[in-house]
């Protein structure tokens, strides 16, 4: 035994592409990413989005043409964010005709051929920015009156024809609340993605400029530390994930992913249901920038960290990069 004590690192299994293949334990696939896709009211052109290299606030228009695209690079799953125009904006009379519009588009050209998730938040569709409804004074979200509306627009979404709607907003019980509208109105066959284990911090700045959704700065109220989960008591993700497992929800969240991959560890171990990470516009934006600046390789490090998601026991990744997922993982993942 002792005379091969020293090979045990055995540097034979990484000789080459072939055994490493061979003898790998984790895999990513384009099959189990979802792409976010963003769509804006009112805009005559396709907007790039700073740090999301490849993601565009899309038009109607370009919107279906980006999908046609990502089909023949093989993504075929996405969660889908549709921002009202400015005037359309508002503090409790929310109008999802925009929204319901363009799932209905996506339907009608894609069908089956695409699973459309919805993001379901009220942030692009508040005038302050805040993922609910606030009170009078305006220095604190209303769950109640949250989650009625978080309802009535998941309601929305899956009689659009979504194939699943995903609550991002954080109030407590939006969950239930979901579930039963859906199961009122005969739509229990929609999937129930809940961001469970959802963070605040800082990490979300270039998909607030896509969704043009940054708490407004003038207000006393401006962060979303009173309702996102605080970095700094890790325990709300698990009574989070269990309270959302318990109201119904099918797949659970958590998101960023990077700087949280001992949460998911662990709740995929607890928990057996599948789980998402959503791998975040700041995260994705780090890689592109250092890329862009010729310190490190950005596909090479995004293939890099897919695969760490994976080592963590989620299933399913949401990436901004995954229209590129077929090819960097070629490049890269051997
Ligand atoms: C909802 C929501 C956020 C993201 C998706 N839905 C975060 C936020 O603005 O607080 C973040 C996604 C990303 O950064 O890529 N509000």
């Amino acid at each position: 035994m002792q005379k091969y004590a020293q090979s045990l690192g055995n540097r034979r299994l990484r000789g080459n592409h072939h055994i490493r293949e061979l003898v790998a334990q984790t895999h990513v696939s384009v099959k189990e990413m979802i792409q976010p896709l963003f769509v804006v009211e009112g805009i005559a052109e396709r907007e790039a989005i700073p740090g999301l290299t490849g993601t565009y606030r899309d038009t109607p228009k370009t919107l279906l043409k980006q999908v046609e695209a990502d089909l023949k690079a093989g993504v075929e799953k996405f969660l889908f964010f549709a921002i009202p125009a400015n005037d359309k904006k508002s503090l409790h009379d929310f109008d999802h005709t925009f929204l319901q519009s363009q799932i209905r588009a996506l339907k009608k050209q894609f069908g089956d051929a695409i699973w459309l998730a919805c993001d379901v938040c009220l942030c692009s569709s508040t005038n302050h920015g805040h993922c609910g409804v606030l009170n009078d004074v305006m220095d604190h979200v209303l769950n109640p009156d949250s989650t009625r509306a978080l309802a009535q627009m998941a309601l929305a979404c899956a009689q659009a024809g979504a194939d699943c709607v995903a609550p991002s907003d954080m109030m407590d019980g939006r969950v239930r609340a979901i579930r039963d509208i859906l199961d009122d109105h005969d739509l229990s066959q929609t999937v129930l993605m809940s961001y469970s284990a959802k963070f605040g911090g800082a990490f979300y700045g270039p998909f607030r400029v896509a969704c043009d959704s940054a708490p407004d700065k003038k207000m006393k109220l401006q962060d979303r530390k009173t309702y996102q989960l605080s970095y700094r008591r890790a325990d709300d993700a698990f009574i989070c994930s269990h309270r959302d497992a318990e109201e119904g929800a099918d797949i659970l969240m958590v998101k960023p992913i990077i700087h949280y991959l001992d949460i998911a560890r662990e709740l995929t171990s607890e928990i057996r249901l599948p789980f998402a990470a959503y791998y975040v516009s700041g995260e994705h934006a780090m890689v592109e920038s250092s890329a862009a600046a010729g310190l490190i390789n950005g596909p090479a490090a995004h293939v890099e960290a897919w695969h760490a998601i994976k080592r963590a026991g989620v299933t399913i990744i949401i990436t901004y990069g995954a229209r590129y997922a077929r090819e960097w993982l070629e490049e890269y993942a051997a």
